[in-house]
């Protein structure tokens, strides 16, 4: 097709902006726009390019989306201060709210471990960087990361990051939740360490070669990226496409990859300095 003019994609960005599906989330404008862009080669019209566009939006956004009203959750935290004096109450809080989200609900069972097995790779980190976070941050009381330790948070779901920034609030004050497309604008501060949980492999959908970009990009030597072992359901087995896939991230470079699962989640420990 021909390049759409302005007004065509301004067209196809207000309908989602205003659209009963996605008008709570606020996604960034830039992302609405990338993925206009990138269906735009493989789109013969403009319907076509909107039910590509859809199609991409859905895989990034919409398999992800639970019922969560985070709106309510917020008003709930300030009527009910968490505290870190009673970590037991902080701990059944988040582990009521990342029941409600599939991706964090599958690791309850391993939490314990989990964390153990990051920690024991890459030492206990001065500096995190979350990306693609969901509700990972609930996690924070099995990290157990020292007081003075920076914790950022990365999403582009506008209510779950102000939910999030809201968790902060009570119990970890100085922490950070940034809505922000990681792809697009990735984060430009330096830290000790990347978590890339559950994720890449859509990363890929959208983008081939994204995460390769992505970790290229970043200021940072340590990535813990983490695949899923399974689909949702327990049905297949994804253990060789996802080894498949950081293989293909980590060609040509120089980078050191190590393995180790847990639960359903295969963990990948890269480091971007050159040992091999
Ligand atoms: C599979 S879920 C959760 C992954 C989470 N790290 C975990 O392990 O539970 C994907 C999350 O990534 C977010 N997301 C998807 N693409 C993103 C991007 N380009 N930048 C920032 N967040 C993104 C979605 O909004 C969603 O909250």
């Amino acid at each position: 097709m021909n390049t759409p003019t302005e007004n065509e994609i301004n067209k196809l960005v207000t309908a989602v902006q205003t659209s009963r599906k996605y008008r709570d989330l606020e996604l960034p404008e830039d992302l609405l726009r990338d993925l206009i862009s990138v269906n735009v080669p493989n789109s013969k019209n403009l319907a076509e390019l909107k039910t590509n566009f859809r199609k991409a939006l859905h895989n990034v956004i919409a398999l992800y989306l639970e019922n969560i009203d985070y709106g309510e959750e917020i008003l709930s935290l300030k009527a009910n201060p968490l505290s870190f004096n009673e970590p037991e109450n902080l701990r059944a809080y988040c582990l009521r709210m990342m029941a409600k989200h599939a991706s964090t609900k599958e690791r309850i069972p391993h939490l314990e471990v989990f964390f153990e097995t990051v920690f024991e790779n890459v030492g206990m980190p001065a500096s995190i960087l979350d990306l693609a976070c969901a509700l990972d941050p609930l996690c924070l009381p099995w990290m157990q990361l020292a007081p003075t330790a920076t914790f950022k948070a990365y999403d582009i779901n506008g209510p779950r990051v102000r939910y999030l920034q809201a968790f902060f609030t009570q119990a970890y004050p100085t922490y950070q939740a940034i809505q922000q497309d990681i792809l697009l604008n990735p984060p430009s501060e330096q830290a000790d360490c990347a978590f890339f949980f559950k994720e890449a492999h859509r990363l890929e959908k959208r983008q081939p070669g994204a995460t390769r970009i992505l970790l290229e990009t970043l200021k940072v030597q340590t990535i813990v990226l983490s695949l899923p072992a399974m689909d949702l359901k327990g049905h297949h087995s994804l253990e060789d496409y996802h080894y498949h896939l950081v293989d293909k991230t980590l060609e040509g470079t120089l980078w050191h990859q190590e393995m180790r699962r847990v639960g359903n989640e295969l963990l990948f420990f890269i480091r971007k300095e050159q040992t091999r």
